[in-house]
């Protein structure tokens, strides 16, 4: 299949190029295209064999559901079965933006689409882009992260060309994401809504709308541990990982930067190409391997923003080890530590 590649920008969306975007997605098509989040991989998620496309395409294990994208809040009442107040609040407090709502699901939503729950995730998107391609194309669209399934998520145009050309209809180029990470998932359908995926909104912001808030026992866990079983089927997966193998240094930071030196040299002499992720306060501390700064470590958010990026750069370079520091476990630092953790198997380095 031939991918076509437009760009299109943020500022100046209403294009011939979306409105075809948006035509390719009802017929039952494949289109890419950027969220706040990372880069999405649209279909109709209310066609079965549209949506079975997406699964094709990424490799993704059926068991493994969608979200559902919506750009106006009268979709809630067609694909839930019902809005519990929670829903509502922490839908109107955040929606557009990168926060997705876990509800019972309508009998609209087909089980293909939730990969077989009688629950259905549904998130508004705020990037101009996404919520007119939504709205112009009048339907919903399911929507994973536009990777290959187990690679790191992409937040530029150019990780989707390398994961899905020639595999889907279009990939719409709308510059590097802002946030980096995907969607904060929360699960309203319980009395206190429970968080199954960090993400940019963080517990602290949920708590001041809903007051209580819990967390899905798998995203605590800071080890892999088998007798966890994560709410959201994707979090049970391999993801996010680098070909390379990457370890996590955790400690204070000098004795971090000590350990990946040498480490670093160790892996250098064997023969092997290494990679280092440092902040911009540690880059000039190492000096060997390849080394890259992922952020400001007084930024969080230029972490969240580097993290993926980082991670396909090393892909790209074959390195076979990676090192990297730790971050806070705060706010922000929650969702980069949890996708830093599954991105290296959770194999962290106590220094
Ligand atoms: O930011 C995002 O959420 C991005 C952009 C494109 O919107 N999308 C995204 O989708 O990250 P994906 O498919 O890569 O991750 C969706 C996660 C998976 O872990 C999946 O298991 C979980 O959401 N999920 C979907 N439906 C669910 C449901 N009904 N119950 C529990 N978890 C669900
Ligand atoms: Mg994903």
């Amino acid at each position: 299949m031939k991918t076509q590649i437009v760009t299109i920008d943020s500022n100046n969306f209403n294009t011939t190029e979306l409105k075809e975007a948006a035509e390719i997605l009802r017929k039952g098509g494949l289109v890419a295209f950027p969220t706040e989040t990372v880069y999405g991989l649209g279909a109709d998620g209310l066609n079965t064999e549209a949506s079975g496309k997406i699964y094709a395409a990424k490799g993704r294990p059926s068991d493994n559901p969608l979200i559902i994208h919506i750009a106006d809040f009268n979709a809630l009442n067609e694909l839930t079965a019902d809005c519990p107040e929670n829903g509502r609040k922490l839908a109107e407090a955040f929606w557009p933006g990168p926060l997705t709502l876990i509800f019972n699901k309508s009998s609209k939503v087909p089980y293909s689409t939730t990969g077989g729950l009688d629950t259905v995730a549904i998130r508004m998107p705020s990037h101009p882009i996404a919520y007119e391609l939504i709205r112009k194309s009048g339907i919903y669209i399911a929507a994973p992260s536009a990777n290959v399934s187990g690679r790191p998520s992409p937040t530029k145009a150019e990780h989707v060309i390398e994961d899905m050309n020639g595999i889907i209809d279009m990939i719409i180029n709308g510059g590097k994401v802002d946030i980096g990470l995907e969607s904060t998932i929360v699960d309203v359908t319980a009395e206190i809504p429970t968080i199954l995926r960090p993400g940019y909104i963080t517990e602290e912001m949920i708590k001041q709308v809903v007051g209580e808030v819990e967390y899905d026992k798998a995203v605590l866990s800071r080890v892999q541990d088998a007798g966890v079983k994560p709410k959201a089927p994707g979090m049970k997966y391999k993801h996010y990982a680098p070909k390379g193998d990457l370890t996590i240094y955790e400690g204070n930071i000098k004795s971090v930067i000590d350990a990946i030196n040498q480490s670093a040299e160790e892996k250098l002499k064997a023969g092997f190409k290494v990679g280092i992720i440092a902040t911009d306060e540690t880059f000039s501390y190492y000096q060997k391997g390849s080394v890259k700064t992922i952020g400001t470590r007084k930024d969080e958010s230029t972490i969240a923003r580097g993290l993926f990026e980082i991670l396909r750069d090393f892909d790209s370079e074959g390195a076979d080890y990676i090192f990297t520091e730790s971050f806070s476990n705060n706010r922000l630092g929650q969702a980069i530590m949890n996708r830093l953790l599954k991105a290296a198997g959770y194999h962290i380095e106590k220094v």
